[in-house]
């Protein structure tokens, strides 16, 4: 910094140096109390903070700041001595406990990070995780530091009515000049990520929840008046979120009041500060007329995540950022398992393993890859992934496979009440696992320090004279970057013999071997003259990649008779991958015949629910044939995948149009049958539309028009908008004029474009990116368009370039307003070394060019040169 300062030829040195999880030490200060003054205005908001700081191990007391200047610095009541190092405030202190007063000027309007205090639609908002309270105050801003909170809030009263922040409203009352002030405290001490306020015109969907133990809650969803019709299913799944937390946990709410907030601009999913939960309005507003059936269910999901973190997070929290797997990983396994009680329990598996393999297994194969615990960060926004989150998940599933579910929950009481009110690591979790159980799970840790995805080979021996069968099993963990030649891992592996007749369970049934070893055998005795197939890694028991060497009959012999769905699911998977990667890498002719065959049992078994049906017939994506591939050409992938979805709706036509013939369910019916059925159709509308586009155009416009909810509307229009028929631009045009004032079904009309699979697609998407109602100011706005965009592999990929560039672009402009939500854009460009040449090198072009961009953020800075390494 220093020498950026002498020498005004030479760039400003950023400041992007890295962290480490071995360089943790214990807070110099606790924090025992804050009490925070705010006078609340959209330009300039004040905050004093008196912060009660006590010794811990001592020395200057540093504070953080981010674009934050001190109006005045006291200690104990007198002027302080202080200097800025950076950002930090820092204050030189002797003793054991002081007051420390600070007083800043923020302008939450000028706020486009949308992290700290910010506005939104008219609301005064914050954000805080993971360090954005020091964007408000100066203050340790780490997890570890907790403090019990009283916040008193000022603001006009006419345009900002409501105000709220953690905990309960102790006191209130009228100011002069038409302002208004209330006071909240927050018994529980937290770490200053869970802080939060709101101000603004909201209007509440109140409802109670008595507890197990007969506590009254107080449940508030607060949104614009006009919203509030559109709150009921979120408070629904609130209630049984807190329901399911105490039959499945144990875990009882702890204060009287429980708040949501919904807001526009966020730029996640939602965030659990302590009883004032913050959602992005795309996860709490819902109607038949303007949610999908996805939605609604995504809705249920994010409302139970949130809730859970009030234990898995908030009662017990992390020591570190390192650590963010602990409430992550476990949360998303708590919402998970929620969601499978709730619905189809299989077809909820299937849908969060495809997410893994779509989003996580990538990551895990390229230049981001990291394990569930980093090691280090740039900028730890980035570190909020799919590796944290779901495979992070997928490690506490595991325990529970390992264990057994009786051991994993007197493991989870253990954890809960061994650290309540602490700051914990990943390792107090597992040891909580290994006391409660006598486990002893020492190979099992490192799946939370090697990254990678496992490679498991499988090869079945049969002896048909001695009627015996052995299973050789391989494992392989492939280089991440800093790490290489990693030791075996201890994978939980669920597998059956089956009969290939019947699918009846041989030997014993269904076995869960623990594979140690880089190499393993397992023995059957008694299983017949006849050989066997092997239904393997039943229920996605462990996140690897299965290598096997089962023919096309076996396959489709699993998809007929596995007792376990997942594994009849994966076995249809598997059929269609093997038609088409020969196709894809060497040219030859597809043969669509097995897995047409496949389908038409599917569809015809009568032990399968629609949902299932339809999560089972649908074709693996095209990044995850693309996951498949050495090289991957994203021409001949579309090519050949659109082929045998043509083969498919030629095939088995009477057979799909029975099913769009049949009664619809009611629009508004959300019971699992129904959105199975509605799931089912559509998918049944996609593959008569590959197999005759005018006559596909004719039924999904059809179904657009008699559309009784946005399932069946939106349904129709994916259809409508692969297609190059008249119909396609009447429906979207009519979708348009529809829903134009309604910002959450835009993003759908901007995302169904930026999706579709047709050569104008690319150009769609640049003329999209300056249509009036596109901003990059709205993250779920720039996400429609860009996330959808990037997903879509032959249109994002095509061979010009120009996919590259315009993504490029978007970066570069919205780095300047959103760091976070810029970087969470840069991973498809990282993806350069698994594509052909022409494309690999357009690809680390447009890095180049980025990386090139003065004033980079830390978070772009960091996504971008990990990427080109
Ligand atoms: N803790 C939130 C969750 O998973 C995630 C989150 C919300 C977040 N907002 C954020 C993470 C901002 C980083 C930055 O429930
Ligand atoms: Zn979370």
């Amino acid at each position: 910094m220093a020498d950026a300062r002498m020498n005004p030829e030479a760039p400003p040195a950023p400041d992007h140096a890295a962290v480490y999880r071995k360089d943790y030490e214990p807070p110099a200060w606790w924090v025992r109390h804050v009490d925070l003054d705010i006078d609340l205005d959209p330009k300039r908001t004040r905050v004093r903070a008196t912060l009660d700081v006590e010794k811990n191990r001592g020395g200057p007391l540093r504070l953080a700041g981010d674009e934050l200047k001190p109006l005045a610095v006291q200690v104990d009541g007198q002027d302080a001595r202080w200097t800025l190092d950076g950002d930090d405030l820092v204050i030189e202190l002797e003793g054991e406990r002081h007051e420390v007063v600070t007083t800043v000027e923020i302008d939450p309007s000028a706020n486009s990070q949308l992290m700290g205090l910010y506005a939104s639609g008219g609301l005064l908002c914050t954000q805080c995780e993971s360090e954005g309270f020091r964007r408000i105050t100066f203050h340790p801003d780490r997890p570890d530091v907790l403090s019990t909170y009283c916040v008193t809030m000022h603001a006009d009263a006419q345009a900002f009515p409501i105000l709220l922040a953690n905990g309960n409203k102790v006191a209130e009352g009228k100011g002069e000049d038409g302002r208004h002030w209330a006071r909240w405290e927050d018994p529980f001490p937290k770490p200053s990520y869970l802080f939060a306020l709101v101000a603004g015109d909201l209007a509440a969907n109140s409802d109670r929840f008595t507890t197990m133990s007969g506590r009254e809650v107080a449940l508030n969803i607060w949104v614009r008046e006009k919203d509030l019709p559109r709150t009921h299913h979120a408070m629904r799944s609130l209630k049984d979120a807190m329901r399911w937390d105490e039959q499945t946990y144990g875990r009882e709410y702890d204060l009287d009041l429980f708040n949501i907030v919904a807001v526009d601009d966020f730029n996640f999913g939602a965030m659990e500060n302590k009883g004032l939960n913050i959602f992005n309005s795309r996860y709490v507003l819902a109607d038949a007329e303007t949610a999908t059936d996805m939605d609604f269910d995504g809705i249920a999901g994010v409302v139970a995540h949130e809730y859970f973190h009030n234990w898995s997070g908030n009662r017990v929290t992390c020591r570190d950022w390192f650590q963010l797997s602990l409430k992550e990983g476990f949360t998303v396994f708590r919402d998970q398992c929620f969601s499978q009680d709730m619905n189809s329990a299989a077809v909820k598996r299937i849908e969060d393993v495809r997410l893994l393999r779509a989003v996580q297994f990538p990551e895990d194969n390229g230049p981001l890859a990291h394990p569930v615990r980093p090691d280090s960060y740039i900028e730890i926004s980035n570190f909020y992934t799919a590796t944290v989150y779901n495979k992070g998940a997928e490690l506490i599933r595991m325990m529970r496979t390992i264990l057994g579910a009786q051991a994993f929950r007197k493991g989870a009481d253990l954890y809960f009440e061994r650290h309540d009110g602490e700051a914990a690591t990943c390792e107090d979790f597992v040891r909580a696992m290994e006391d409660a159980s006598g486990e002893d799970l020492t190979q099992f840790r490192l799946w939370y320090s090697q990254a990678g995805t496992p490679r498991v080979s499988v090869h079945l021996d049969h002896d048909a004279a001695a009627g015996t069968c052995t299973l050789r099993l391989r494992q392989e963990i492939p280089d991440t970057p800093g790490q290489s030649d990693k030791a075996p891992m201890a994978i939980p592996l669920k597998l059956a013999l089956l009969d290939p007749q019947n699918g009846a369970e041989l030997a014993g049934g269904e076995r869960l071997v623990m594979l140690t070893e880089p190499e393993q055998q397992v023995t059957y005795d008694a299983v017949g003259a006849t050989c066997p197939i092997v239904s393997l890694n039943r229920d996605f028991s462990a996140p690897i990649i299965l290598k096997t060497d089962r023919e096309d009959d076996e396959l489709a012999a699993l998809a007929r008779v596995d007792g376990n769905a997942f594994a009849r699911f994966e076995a249809l998977q598997e059929l269609a991958l093997r038609a088409m990667l020969p196709a894809i890498e060497q040219g030859a002719a597809l043969d669509p015949s097995p897995v047409i065959a496949a389908i038409e049992a599917t569809l015809d078994a009568p032990d399968l629910d629609q949902a299932f049906k339809a999560e089972a017939i649908m074709l693996p994506a095209q990044g995850m044939i693309g996951e498949r591939l050495e090289v991957i050409d994203p021409d001949k992938v579309h090519e050949v995948r659109r082929g045998l979805a043509a083969a498919i709706g030629r095939g088995q036509r009477a057979g799909l149009e029975r099913l769009l013939a049949a009664d619809r369910p009611a629009g508004d019916d959300l019971s699992v049958e129904a959105k199975g059925r509605r799931a089912l159709r559509n998918v049944a509308l996609g593959y008569l539309a590959a197999g005759d586009a005018a006559a596909g155009a004719a039924l999904a416009k059809a179904q657009y028009d008699a559309a009784r909810n946005m399932t069946e509307r939106q349904g129709a229009l994916a259809v409508l908008a692969n297609l190059e028929q008249p119909q396609r631009g009447e429906a979207l045009d009519d979708f348009y004029a529809r829903y134009k004032d309604n910002n959450l079904v835009l993003d759908k009309w901007f995302g169904l474009q930026a999706r579709a699979e047709r050569a104008g697609t690319l150009e769609e998407v640049a003329r999209l990116a300056e249509h009036p109602d596109f901003t990059l100011k709205n993250p779920n706005r720039l996400r429609a368009l860009m996330s959808n965009f990037t997903a879509n592999q032959w249109v994002f990929h095509h061979a010009s370039g120009r996919g590259y560039e315009l993504l490029a672009d978007m970066i570069i402009a919205a780095d300047r307003l959103n760091p976070q939500v810029a970087a969470r854009l840069v991973p498809p460009l990282g993806r350069w070394k698994r594509f052909e040449p022409a494309r690999s090198a357009m690809m680390r072009a447009a890095l180049e060019r980025i990386m090139e961009t003065e004033g980079l953020s830390k978070d772009v800075f960091e996504q971008v040169s990990k990427s080109l390494s």
